[in-house]
């Protein structure tokens, strides 16, 4: 069968372990034929990270944290370099202060808001900036979101709406880069069980209350089935679809 993905480069960003949504699109990338670099958080991160981009044959390995500048720049020079082009890229980081997660919107701390409208939102801009010179034959870029940025989701707290400003910066920046041929899109999973889900409270029971929910009472999603639709996203199939929001949740967000 033919792969979908043959001859394209991708660079994802957002793997801590193999619990990671972003794993299980790396995975799905890698299956369809592309060539993928890979990045990992810190030094901490880099023993848990490196052996899976190694599983992925990733051309390219490098630290970045995404409040640091020369890191970012360093890792779309290092894509320039390896292969002169980007075909897409996933970006699914998410991240605030937990005591500004776990407390009320209307208590959130300045700083706690900043950092987490840094981490899980402009990275998102400052990284469609660099790979748009890049994407030269056109290319998607991909993030993830939450329907807590759509509506109020109990426990989600200040992430609903920084994810509410990822999802209307995506609708600008697919309205932006149309005419390079260059897609944006937000993939919207239901919840499943990672390392960024389990800092949010009540996280257990979000996942029962949405399986009762849900109109298809499916056992929960994992992050395979997300790489399906991510690995179909950023292919030449999906070359009509930008500036969308995908829900992969069942059908939960059609519930009241
Ligand atoms: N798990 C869920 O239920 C769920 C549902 C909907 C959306 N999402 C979204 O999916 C994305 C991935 O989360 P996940 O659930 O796979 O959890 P995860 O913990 O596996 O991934 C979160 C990633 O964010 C990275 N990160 C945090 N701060 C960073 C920084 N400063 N620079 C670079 N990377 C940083 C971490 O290193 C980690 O790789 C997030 O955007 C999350 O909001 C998750």
């Amino acid at each position: 069968m033919t792969q979908t993905l043959a001859g394209k480069t991708g660079l994802v960003v957002g793997i801590a372990n193999e619990h990671s949504i972003a794993w299980g699109c790396a995975k799905a990338f890698q299956t369809e034929g592309a060539e993928l670099a890979v990045t990992y958080l810190n030094a901490k991160a880099e023993p848990h990270v490196r052996p899976l981009a190694q599983q992925l044959r990733a051309s390219v390995i490098l630290p970045l944290d995404v409040r640091d500048d020369a890191q970012m720049e360093a890792v779309f020079n290092a894509v320039k370099a390896k292969w002169g082009k980007l075909d897409f890229l996933l970006h699914a980081i998410a991240f605030a202060p937990k005591e500004d997660l776990h407390g009320r919107v209307a208590d959130c701390s300045r700083q706690g808001f900043l950092t987490a409208m840094d981490i899980t939102c402009y990275s998102f801009i400052r990284m469609a900036h660099f790979a748009e010179p890049l994407m030269t034959a056109g290319g998607c870029l991909l993030t993830m979101s939450n329907y807590g940025g759509e509506q109020v989701v109990e426990h989600y707290n200040i992430m609903g709406p920084v994810k509410s400003a990822l999802e209307g910066s995506v609708k600008y920046l697919a309205a932006e880069m149309g005419k390079s041929h260059i897609r944006v899109n937000v993939l919207s999973p239901g919840p499943i069980l990672t390392r960024a889900s389990g800092g949010l409270a009540n996280f257990e029971e979000l996942l029962r209350e949405v399986q009762r929910k849900s109109p298809l009472h499916e056992a929960p999603l994992s992050v395979d089935d997300v790489g399906a639709m991510a690995a179909f996203l950023v292919s030449d199939g999906a070359r009509h679809i930008t500036g969308n929001i995908t829900f992969i949740d069942c059908g939960t967000h059609v519930m009241g």
